[in-house]
């Protein structure tokens, strides 16, 4: 028998993911074995390393075919930093909950929920959401770039479509389909009708269809040019909103951390934030923390705060009245 040390070794490796170690951890475990005799435990498992080594010790690359639509990431935000109103934290509790569980599901005939629609404005923390759920059930992120596939696949979306479900069956992970309103804002112009009503089409066959381990999670800013078609094949949706005054404080209060402003956020502060996104507030609170680091001050203070939020609203009111 290999040594516990050996086994407690092999696991961390494999946690890790440190394929060189854990063959070295796995040679060693051979040679024991070998020393006590048990050749044919020894040869099996250096058949086994070396019948890996044809195959990655992890699939990490993507398939060529749609490595042009498919971005890898890992991912690097959290569930608890995602301010959401209480009702979304708790659907998103109860997609990893039930991930979890699901072999116990499975025995009575369900199935987790994994099929998840994001609506929202730009900045309220749809993709950061999808990161979190991906950190959350150590899994990589796989952003499927629905604009692309659109543009530059015309004629030929449905079959990359159909290899992008593929490698959703092949590859667990969190699948964003960012952007996701490409198809059905196409669909709603006169133009190409039928190929963008045939690349709906396979899309809700294929998410349908999919009974897949991983997640697939949807997102977009415009819902109304969605299909209630559309709706109907998610296992949940969640809506996104701008922050309110709560929402801006604790945002605020988690970037800033320590170079928190000395007491509360002050309303100048909140007033400047208004009508502004998750995301906008949280770049101008990093505005505000660089400005200290350099003026080699160690909190941020509410006028240089307010002052960064009104930069950030001009930037706003400038990108709206282009429109
Ligand atoms: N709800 C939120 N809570 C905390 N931080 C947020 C939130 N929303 C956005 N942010 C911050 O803004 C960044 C960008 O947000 P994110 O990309 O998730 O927005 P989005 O909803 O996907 O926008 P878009 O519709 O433009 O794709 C995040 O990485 C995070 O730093
Ligand atoms: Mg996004």
């Amino acid at each position: 028998m290999a040594t516990a040390e050996q086994v407690t070794m092999l696991i961390k490796s494999y946690y890790e993911q440190d394929k060189e170690r854990f063959t070295t951890i796995a040679l060693q475990m051979a040679a024991h074995e070998a020393r006590l005799g048990h050749t044919s435990v020894a040869h099996e498992i250096r058949g086994i390393i070396d019948n890996a080594k044809v195959k990655p010790f992890h699939v990490t690359s993507i398939k060529k075919d749609v490595d042009d639509l498919v971005l890898l990431s890992d991912p690097s935000s959290r569930l608890i930093d995602v301010i959401a109103e209480p009702s979304a934290h708790k659907r998103l509790g109860r997609v990893i909950r039930e991930y979890k569980q699901r072999d116990k599901l499975t025995k009575h005939g369900l199935s987790n929920r994994r099929k998840l629609l994001l609506v929202g404005p730009p900045g309220t923390g749809k993709t950061m959401t999808a990161s979190a759920l991906a950190s959350e059930l150590h899994f990589h992120l796989y952003t499927v770039l629905m604009d692309r596939l659109v543009t530059k696949y015309m004629g030929e979306t449905s079959a990359k479509l159909r290899l992008i479900f593929d490698m959703i069956r092949e590859e667990d992970g969190v699948y964003l389909f960012d952007e996701f309103d490409a198809i059905g804002a196409e669909r709603a112009m006169e133009n190409d009708v039928g190929e963008m009503r045939r690349v709906l089409n396979s899309f809700l066959q294929f998410i349908e269809q999919d009974r897949s381990r991983s997640l697939i999670v949807a997102a977009t800013n415009n819902p109304r040019l969605l299909d209630q078609a559309l709706f109907r094949r998610f296992d949940d949706i969640l809506y996104y909103h701008l922050p309110s005054e709560d929402d801006v404080r604790r945002l605020i209060g988690n970037i800033l951390g320590r170079f928190r402003i000395a007491d509360e956020v002050p309303p100048d502060v909140i007033s400047a934030a208004t009508g502004l996104s998750h995301a906008e507030i949280s770049l101008a609170c990093h505005d505000a923390i660089k400005e200290s680091i350099l003026d080699d001050v160690n909190t941020v203070s509410g006028s240089l705060l307010t002052n960064m939020l009104r930069e950030r609203q001009a930037v706003h009111d400038g990108r709206r009245s282009e429109r």
